[in-house]
C-alpha cells in the first residue's frame, strides 16, 4: 500500500520526488528513497538517477539483496537489474526554475530555495522546493510502515544524501508507531527526527507526539514537517515552520494511508 500511494505521489510533477524532483546544483535529479516496516526491514537508495519510481527500487533493496541501502551509480544499475528502465524526471518548470537559481546564485543572491546553503554560491562555477512525499500505514493487525521519497533540496551539490534514506533521520517504523518527514535534510539527520518522534509515541497519541518532535525541531532551528500514525490507527501532522507544505505533501501521502 506505502508503495502504491507513492507510486501516486512520485508520478506527480508538483512533488518533489522522482517526475518533478528537484535540480542539483549541476542540474540533474538524484533520487532518495526509503521503506522501512516494523519488523526491522528496511530498504533504501540514494544518489539514484533516472528512474520513475524510487520506491520500489528501495522495496527491491529490502525484497532482493541483503543489504539495506545502496547509492549512486550502484544504486541505478541494481535498478536498471531489477526491472526499472531509465526514466527522466527532469521537468521543464523544474528546469526553467534551475536556470533562475543559477542565475541568482551567479550574482551572489540567495532565496527561499537556496537559504541553506550558504556557501554554494562558492561552488556554482564548479558544477555545473521542499516537497518530498511520504506515506505511514499500520494494517488490521497492527504491524506499521512507513515510506519516503525525495529529489532533495534545490542546488544541493552533487553527492549529498539527505535525511529521507536513512533509517531514523527522514523515515522510521517500529511498534509503537511509523513516521516520514520533510523538510531540512541536515538537521532532521542530526537529530534522527523519525525516530524521535516514534520514541514519543510510546506514552503519547501520534498528534501530540508529533507536535513535540516538531517544537524539538523548531528549538533546533530545523524546518521540517512530520506525518504519522500510532498503534491505535490515530494519524497526525505537524511542522515546525509555518511555509511547511505538510498538509500539501504530507498530507496526501496521509490522505493515502488513511484511505486503506
Ligand atoms: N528532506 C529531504 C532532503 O533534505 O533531502
Amino acid at each position: 500500500m506505502i508503495e502504491r500511494a507513492l507510486h501516486v505521489l512520485e508520478d506527480h510533477p508538483i512533488f518533489d520526488a522522482a517526475t518533478g524532483a528537484v535540480l542539483t546544483l549541476d542540474g540533474d535529479c538524484e533520487l532518495d528513497a526509503c521503506l522501512m516496516t516494523d519488523a526491522g526491514r528496511i530498504g533504501a537508495v540514494a544518489g539514484l538517477r533516472r528512474t520513475r519510481h524510487p520506491i520500489s527500487v528501495a522495496r527491491a533493496v529490502m525484497d532482493q539483496t541483503d543489504h539495506v541501502l545502496l547509492v549512486g551509480a550502484g544504486a541505478t544499475r541494481f535498478a536498471r537489474h531489477a526491472g526499472h528502465p531509465d526514466w527522466n524526471p527532469r521537468t521543464p518548470e523544474r528546469i526553467a526554475w534551475w536556470k533562475h537559481l543559477r542565475r541568482n546564485l551567479a550574482l551572489g543572491r540567495t532565496g527561499p530555495d537556496v537559504r541553506f546553503w550558504k556557501r554554494m554560491s562558492a561552488w556554482h562555477r564548479t558544477y555545473g522546493l521542499y516537497e518530498t512525499v511520504g506515506c505511514c500505514a499500520v494494517d488490521a493487525r497492527g504491524r506499521f510502515a512507513a515510506g519516503t521519497s525525495t529529489g532533495g533540496i534545490w542546488m544541493k551539490l552533487p553527492g549529498r544524501v539527505g535525511d529521507t534514506p536513512v533509517p531514523g533521520a527522514g523515515t522510521f517504523a517500529d511498534r509503537w508507531g511509523a513516521v516520514s518527514l520533510t523538510g531540512h535534510g541536515e538537521g532532521v539527520l542530526r537529530l534522527q527526527l523519525a525516530r524521535h518522534a516514534c520514541d514519543l509515541m510510546r506514552r503519547l497519541p501520534c498528534q501530540p507526539a508529533l507536535e513535540s518532535a516538531a517544537r524539538h525541531a523548531a528549538a533546533h532551528g530545523v524546518e521540517c514537517g512530520l506525518i504519522g500514525v500510532d498503534r491505535r490507527g490515530r494519524f497526525g501532522a505537524a511542522r515546525s515552520a509555518g511555509w511547511m507544505q505538510v498538509s500539501g505533501s504530507g498530507a496526501t501521502g496521509l490522505r493515502y494511508a488513511q484511505g486503506v
